[in-house]
């Protein structure tokens, strides 16, 4: 369970997202965009299979999933029901969006956590990535996206977010934990968005600066190899 109720969140979460994140000189949307890049880029823009977005929020990765990976059919499952309501129907129509665990299915060649382990306390962790795995098909991949503690602007972010008061950061390390006990095999892990838009010029190198620990955020990518 998260002990923030994203509930009160749902039908302003873009707005005060955008808020929050208006240092780096980008809204919400720059991020989501950046992550559904991200993974196309990973698993190839013709990609036709099944992605569950575990901890979706309102939708907002989701919906840029279906933009970026047209051929792909999109489940979402998040606890905040309110959350879950606010999923544009076209998004919701092409897939299951729920916050009943009972609804996913267990063959998602694709999932991800985006920003969400911060929020599960951390006796609950281990669980929700065991959660997560069991859902995966025989080599399905798990991408989790975190902010980087190690960053003094997304520690600045984080203390200055509304929804964030109960954050717990969690470094790669602390992530990669969790998927191996879970039996995900560790197959990458990058630093993210290192530049901010007054910098924006920098941001071509960011592919080849995935290895310093100063980005905003991190991804570790997983692949499930058991039955
Ligand atoms: C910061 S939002 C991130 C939303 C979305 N993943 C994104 O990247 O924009 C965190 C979301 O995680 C959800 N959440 C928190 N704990 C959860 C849990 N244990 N299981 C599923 N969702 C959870 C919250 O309800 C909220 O919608």
């Amino acid at each position: 369970m998260s002990s923030t109720n994203f509930d009160h969140f749902s039908s302003n979460y873009k707005e005060l997202l955008d808020r929050s994140v208006a240092l780096s000189g980008e809204g919400s949307e720059y991020f989501a965009e950046y992550k559904a890049s991200y993974i196309a880029r990973m698993v190839g823009k013709d990609f036709r299979g099944k992605i569950l977005d575990y901890g979706c929020g309102v939708g907002l990765l989701s919906g840029l999933l279906k933009k970026y990976l047209p051929g792909s059919s999109i489940h979402g499952y998040d606890v905040s029901e309110g959350s879950i309501r606010m999923i544009a129907p076209e998004l919701s129509v092409q897939g299951v969006f729920s916050s009943d665990l009972s609804r996913l299915h267990y063959d998602y060649e694709l999932a991800i956590i985006s920003n969400v382990m911060h929020h599960v306390p951390r006796n609950d962790r281990q669980q929700t990535i065991l959660q997560i795995e069991r859902r995966l098909a025989h080599r399905g991949r798990l991408v989790l996206f975190e902010h980087n503690p190690l960053n003094p602007l997304t520690q600045w972010v984080v203390k200055h977010c509304p929804f964030d008061d109960d954050a717990i950061l969690l470094r790669p390390k602390e992530a990669g934990q969790y998927f191996q006990k879970a039996k995900l095999a560790i197959a990458r892990r990058d630093y993210v968005v290192f530049f901010p838009r007054v910098l924006s010029v920098f941001r071509s190198l960011e592919p080849m600066l995935r290895w310093l620990p100063a980005g905003g955020q991190y991804a570790l990518i997983g692949e499930k190899h058991g039955e």
